[in-house]
């Protein structure tokens, strides 16, 4: 590429493309949700982007966490994205803790954000506020997760309903710490993920699959073997209408399957009974992780380290240089000059 014009939002040619970053907590297996909702439009961006994906280790400590399941969680995490076709010469995959720079630019950040800000965080309220044993961190992980996408110039953020609120935090302390020290952040903005970016528990159609414990029966995850992913589709909850039906109020276990074999197949499914739905869904759903499956199985935990120490040597030069515009803009270093 040529260099050109220097844009100065961004810090950089204007004939770069778009950088976008996702970032994915190691709190538990990934699963059916995370492959339609988060990887899927990441394996889409990645040929025409300048992707990165995050594993969000230090947002894991902001609630009871146990050290070596958090280690295992990491690793799996990153050979189930690379089984599942991250591409690590297209996508740069590392593990947030790698790069102390977000800890130094969570610090700056939380000198750039107000107590009250922080506290009237939706997820910290229904989450935290109150309960007993609270972390800290917990209140403060909005700033990190604005500490991720701001260390990077990040223009686009994908983002599912839970994390709005956060990303619009970011924004708002983007653009303060501008106005007050100087042009030192790109300004990014949110993407909502189409289709099936909402994949419901089976057991709960009303609440969000996501990360558990294995015994989870309303959850798929990404490594369950088929006679498990059968299991649990059989059992996911339907209703008594028996009129195979797209209403998320009114047939909220029914519509979720179906949307689950649409977003798997492509097709509208045209089923008439929910049984043929069920065994139509375990069909799409096993032909999903097959290949996963036996990706990860070739992979080695080796090879994926590799790929992980990889990736925090490319993320690094560039956070290392934005903390350092933080730094010199808010009053920090910059002696002898
Ligand atoms: N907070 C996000 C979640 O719980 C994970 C995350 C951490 C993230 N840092 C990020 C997402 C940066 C996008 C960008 O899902």
């Amino acid at each position: 590429m040529t260099l050109t014009a220097t844009n100065p939002a961004t810090h950089r040619p204007t004939a770069t493309r778009i950088r976008r970053l996702t970032g994915c907590k190691p709190t538990g297996h990934l699963h059916l949700g995370t492959l339609l909702g988060m990887i899927r439009p990441m394996l889409a961006a990645q040929h025409d982007t300048d992707s990165i994906m995050m594993i969000a280790d230090l947002h894991a400590l902001t609630v009871e966490h146990n050290p070596a399941r958090l280690r295992e969680y990491v690793a799996e995490q990153a050979r189930v994205l690379l089984a599942a076709g991250i591409d690590p010469d297209r996508t740069i995959l590392y593990v947030q803790s790698d790069l102390p720079e977000h800890t130094g630019l969570h610090y700056l950040l939380e000198s750039a954000t107000g107590y009250g800000e922080a506290q009237r965080m939706t997820q910290f309220k229904e989450k935290g506020a109150g309960a007993a044993g609270v972390r800290l961190s917990l209140l403060t992980y909005p700033v990190l997760m604005a500490a991720d996408i701001l260390l990077h110039d990040t223009d686009a953020v994908p983002v599912g309903d839970d994390q709005t609120q956060h990303l619009e935090l970011a924004r708002t302390i983007a653009t303060r710490f501008n106005a007050r020290y100087g042009e030192v952040f790109t300004v990014p903005v949110g993407q909502r993920p189409g289709v099936a970016a909402r994949v419901m528990d089976l057991t709960e159609p009303r609440a969000k699959m996501g990360k558990t414990n294995e015994a989870a029966l309303g959850t798929i995850g990404l490594l369950d073997p088929p006679d498990l992913v059968r299991r649990k589709v059989m059992r996911a909850v339907t209703d008594t209408l028996g009129v195979v039906g797209h209403d998320r109020d009114a047939q909220p276990g029914v519509t979720n399957l179906l949307e689950i074999y649409q977003a798997c197949t492509g097709e509208p499914g045209g089923f008439t009974s929910y049984g043929a739905l069920k065994a139509g869904v375990v069909d799409a759903v096993v032909a999903q992780l097959e290949p996963i499956q036996r990706a990860y199985a070739a992979l080695s935990p080796r090879e994926v380290d590799r790929v992980l120490a990889d990736g925090a040597e490319r993320a690094h030069p560039r956070a290392a240089a934005t903390l350092r515009r933080a730094g010199e803009a808010i009053g920090l270093g910059g002696r002898g000059r």
